[in-house]
C-alpha cells in the first residue's frame, strides 16, 4: 500500500488551509498497521448458526482512514466490535498495532486473554457509536475528564488540559460546563468525539455516528470527523454516508453478508464499481459531483 502518497493525496484533498503542524506524514520506513485482520470469523447462535463475519482480512495503516460500506446485516458494526473486543471472535486474530486483541499465544494456540490485557489494548481504541451515551447528570467536562482520570490516572490538570484540547479540536469550547440534554444532538455526538479523543487513541472506530441526527446536524459531525482525518488520524468508519466517504477515505471496504467484498482505493471504488451488487448498492445513494 503506497502509503505515502495516500498521505499526501489526503493532504492535497483538504486544501492548503492545514497549518503545517496539523500535517502528520508517514515515515518512509515499514511500519506495523495500525489494525490488522487476518481471517477473522464470527458466528452468532447454537440452533441456528449464523455466520457474522466470515474470514475477514484487513489492514489499516497509520493515518489512513478506510470506510466499511455495505447493506444492513452485513457484519460492519460486529466488525468494529470484534476490533476491540466487544464481541469475542471465534477464528482469525486481530491486532492493534502488533498486539493480539482477546487471546494471547500458548503453546501454538490461541487461549483467552486476561480481562486485564484486553482492558489495556481497549483503552487505546476510540469508538463513537450512533448513540452518544454521556452520562446525563455530568456536564461535557465531566464526560471528558472520566477516562483520562479513572481509566488511564492521568493527574487532573493534565487531564482538563486534554479535555480543553479535546473540545477545541470538536469546536465546543464554549460548552465545557453545559451538560448533554442542553446541547443539540449533533453538539452531543461531537462531545462523544471529544470524549473519545482524550484518551488520545491509536485508532477510532466510528459506527454511523450521523445516522441518529437530524439532516442539519450531520454536516457539522462529518466535518470534525474530516478533520481529524486530515491531522492523521488512524480512523475505521462504517457510513451510509456516501459522498462523505469518498471525501473522507483513502480505502472504501464494501461488506456483504460476513465478507469483505472488495477493498479498493476510494477514487477506483467509485469510479469502477467492481460488481453488480456494489454499482446497485451505490446507485441508491446520489453522490454528487461524479466519480473520483
Ligand atoms: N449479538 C448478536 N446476536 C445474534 N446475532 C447478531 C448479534 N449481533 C449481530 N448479529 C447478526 O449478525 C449480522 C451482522 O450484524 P451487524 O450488526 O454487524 O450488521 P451491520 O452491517 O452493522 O448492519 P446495519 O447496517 O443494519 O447496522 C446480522 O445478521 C445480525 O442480526
Ligand atoms: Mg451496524
Amino acid at each position: 500500500m503506497p502509503f505515502t502518497y495516500l498521505r499526501r493525496e489526503n493532504a492535497r484533498a483538504a486544501g492548503a488551509a492545514l497549518p503545517a503542524g496539523e500535517r502528520r506524514h508517514a515515515s518512509p520506513g515499514p511500519e506495523p498497521p495500525v489494525l490488522e485482520l487476518i481471517g477473522v470469523g464470527k458466528t452468532f447462535g447454537k440452533t441456528t448458526p449464523l455466520a457474522a463475519l466470515a474470514d475477514v482480512s484487513l489492514r489499516v495503516s497509520r493515518g489512513e482512514s478506510v470506510a466499511i460500506v455495505g447493506p444492513s446485516g452485513s457484519g460492519k458494526t460486529t466488525l468494529l466490535r470484534c476490533i476491540n473486543f466487544l464481541v469475542p471472535y471465534d477464528t482469525g486474530r486481530i491486532l492493534v498495532n502488533g498486539r493480539l486483541i482477546g487471546y494471547r499465544e500458548h503453546r501454538g494456540r490461541l487461549v483467552p486473554d486476561t480481562e486485564q490485557r484486553v482492558n489495556d489494548i481497549r483503552k487505546r481504541i476510540g469508538m463513537v457509536f450512533q448513540r452518544f451515551n454521556l452520562f446525563p447528570h455530568r456536564t461535557v467536562l465531566g464526560n471528558l475528564l472520566e477516562g483520562p482520570l479513572y481509566v488511564l490516572k492521568v493527574p487532573r490538570p493534565q487531564a482538563v488540559e486534554r479535555a480543553k484540547a479535546a473540545l477545541e479540536r470538536v469546536g465546543l469550547t464554549d460548552k465545557i460546563d453545559a451538560y448533554p440534554a442542553q446541547l443539540s444532538g449533533g453538539q452531543q455526538q461531537r462531545v462523544a468525539i471529544a470524549r473519545a479523543l482524550c484518551m488520545e487513541p491509536e485508532l477510532m472506530l466510528f459506527d454511523e455516528v450521523t445516522s441518529a441526527l437530524d439532516p442539519e446536524l450531520v454536516g457539522e459531525v462529518l466535518a470534525v470527523i474530516r478533520r481529524l482525518a486530515q491531522q492523521g488520524m488512524t480512523m475505521v468508519i462504517v457510513t451510509h454516508e456516501m459522498a462523505f466517504a469518498r471525501d473522507v477515505a483513502d480505502r472504501v471496504v464494501f461488506m456483504e453478508a460476513g465478507r469483505v467484498v472488495v477493498d479498493h482505493r476510494t477514487a477506483e471504488f467509485f469510479a469502477r464499481p467492481a460488481t453488480p451488487r456494489i454499482e446497485a448498492f451505490l446507485s441508491r445513494f446520489a453522490v454528487p459531483g461524479g466519480a473520483g
